[in-house]
Order: structure tokens, then sequence, then C-alpha cells
């Protein structure tokens, strides 16, 4: 692994039960960067961070390599004791509705000093009751909770839903890691504190020079935030790139239809929105050859089999036999 990555993912490939949920997964992400992961309701984006983070269920069964810095162990066959030294340190997350992420029952600053002390060989807290308490209250500060040492003393139900999400967000970055995985993690809020919350996310990953994987449904917010994306359809990556690329002049046809479905400019007289027909189909469901075909407008006989990779990396290119643009001026 070079010394800039942080996340090298290789042939990925996740099952439970009898259903074959994520195919051949193969991405890096480099310390720094921030990388976008995007695609409609079921098509493994989920899956995919909970891989990362060591969270799937105990029957699944995980194939391929996931590499991350400083961890010796590859992780697609760690252990829950390996991966109890990783979570929460080298990799961290921050998830959509914050209540489920913190303890009902623990006041905040307890429950960010175990955090602390479960780590503290990256924290450099150590154990001094004072130094850790010292260090809780900073990093609430740092969250841009108005009087850090109060919040330390409430309970989660104590603080809104802003607060509580800020909460986590410093539990996440508390021991510095090299790789934060975001699911969703503004949508459970008020609109209005959406973008503080983002705001303050990108600038505790930015001030630690982290690398980010950011799932979310919005693409204005991907554009804003990353600088690659990664396309997922059918527990596969579809289309990977840098975003601007990408979403100026998307090549899979999925990735096309996606980003038409989001796009203001393209709402009919009726005002509606164009929309990708049919639905996501349930997991095992999907066709095979390329799993989209079954609801894309440009699909023939050759889409029957599985469309290879086109591109210089697995990190930018497309896997589709009709993509969007060839032999058309780019743009
Ligand atoms: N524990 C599980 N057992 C069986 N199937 C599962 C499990 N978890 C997820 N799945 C299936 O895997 C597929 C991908 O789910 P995932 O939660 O990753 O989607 P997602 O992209 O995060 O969607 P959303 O945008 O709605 O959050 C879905 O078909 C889902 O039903
Ligand atoms: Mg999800």
């Amino acid at each position: 692994m070079s010394q800039t990555r942080v996340l090298d993912v290789e042939g990925l490939d996740v099952r439970i039960g009898r259903h074959h949920l994520l195919h051949d997964l193969t991405f890096t992400i480099d310390r720094g960067e921030r990388v976008g992961l995007i695609g409609e309701s079921g098509s493994g984006k989920s899956l995919t961070s909970l891989t990362l983070l060591g969270l799937l269920p105990e029957d699944a069964r995980v194939d391929g390599s996931v590499r991350l810095a400083g961890v010796g162990a590859d992780l697609a066959s760690a252990s829950e004791r390996q991966w109890s030294r990783v979570r929460g340190g080298e990799v961290a997350m921050v998830f959509q509705e914050p209540m489920t992420a913190l303890n009902p029952t623990m006041r905040v600053g307890d429950q960010l000093a175990e955090a602390i002390t479960l780590h503290r060989d990256r924290s450099g807290a150590g154990t001094d009751r004072r130094a850790v308490r010292a260090r809780v209250v900073e990093l609430l500060d740092q969250v841009g909770l108005p009087d850090p040492a109060d919040a330390a003393r409430a309970y989660p139900h104590q603080l809104s839903g802003g607060q509580r999400q800020r909460v986590v967000v410093a539990i996440a970055l508390a021991n510095d890691p090299a790789l934060l995985v975001c699911d969703e993690p503004t949508t459970a809020l008020d609109v209005t504190v959406q973008a503080r919350v983002l705001d303050l996310i990108v600038r505790g990953v930015a001030a630690r020079d982290a690398a980010m994987l950011f799932i979310t449904h919005d693409l204005a917010v991907v554009a804003t935030v990353c600088e690659r994306v990664l396309v997922m359809y059918g527990g596969r990556v579809v289309e990977a790139g840098p975003v601007q690329e990408v979403f100026r002049r998307p090549r899979h046809r999925y990735t096309e239809g996606l980003l038409a479905a989001s796009d203001l400019d393209a709402v009919d007289a009726e005002g509606r929105l164009p929309t990708i027909r049919g639905s996501v189909p349930a997991a095992g469901a999907f066709p095979d050859g390329c799993v989209f075909r079954n609801r894309c407008a440009h699909a023939t006989a050759e889409c029957a089999t599985a469309p290879p990779w086109t591109g210089p990396d697995p990190g930018d290119g497309y896997a589709c036999h009709h993509p969007a643009g060839a032999g058309e001026e780019q743009r």
C-alpha cells in the first residue's frame, strides 16, 4: 500500500444467507480524499459502510480484501476482537440517526470519555481522569456545542437532534480516525441544521487530514463535498471517477438516469422530474448480465452478458455496453 493510501478494497463480495449482496467491489481512498457513494435505495451503500466497520450480521460471508493503512490484518477476515481495536480508532462512522448511535442511559460526556479511553493509545489522553475530561470538553467545543461543559453532563434526550449529531461527530473524530465513513449523516436533521453539521464534519475531517467515504442521496452535496464519486447499483460499483467528470458527463446509463432524476432543470411542463423506469429489484432478483438492463432504455441482447469495466483503473471508468456520450462531442 502506498504511503498516501488509507483504504484499499479489492474484489469484495458479501453474502448474507442465500443472497449475494455485494459483488466484486474494488476501490481505494487516499489520505485527505473525500469520496461520495451514491445510488438508489437498496443499491448496497449501507452494506458497504457496515462492511468497512465490521458491523455485518454474524451470518455474513465476506470474501476479497479490505486493507486499512496502519492495520496489519486483512479486515475482510478480521475477528470481532481485531475489529474492536480498529473501530472507533483507525476507522469511525457517523450514522443517519444519532439516537441509535448514542446510549440513552449515559451522559454524553461519559460516552465520549469511554471512546477516548478505549483507544487511549491513539487519543493521547491516557487514563488520567482530568486529562480525559479536558479532552471531552475540548471535543464538544470543537463540534460547536455552545456550553461544552454543560453538554457533557447532559443525557442524549436532553439535546436537540442537531446537538446529538454533533456529539456523534465528536465521538467519531475523537481518536483522529484515518477514515471517516458517513452514512446519510444529515438526512434526519432539520434542513437549517443540515448544512451546519455537514460543514462541521468536513472541517473536522480536513483538520485531521483524514479520508472520508460519504453516502448520500443528495447529489448536490456530493458535488460540493467530494472529489471522487462511486455509483452503486445492484451491489456493484457501476461507474466511478472524479465528481465533476462523472456528473458532467455520465457514461453508465444508470448514472445518467440518476442524475436526470435529480436535475431540477429537467422538470417537465407538468412539473414532473424524469425518473428511472421501474424500481430497484429486491436482493436476489436482479437480472444476470448487466444488472440494470431490465430498467434501461438502451439495453440490447448484448446486455445479457456482464459488461466489462472500461477505464484506466477501478477508480475511474464504468461498466456499460452502451455508454452515454459515445461518439458525441464532450461538452
Ligand atoms: N442483514 C441483511 N440480510 C439480508 N439482506 C440484507 C441485509 N441488509 C441489507 N440487505 C439487502 O441488501 C440490499 C442493499 O441494502 P443497503 O441497506 O446496503 O441499501 P442502501 O443502498 O443503503 O439503501 P438506502 O439508500 O435505502 O439506505 C437490499 O436489497 C437489502 O434488502
Ligand atoms: Mg442505506
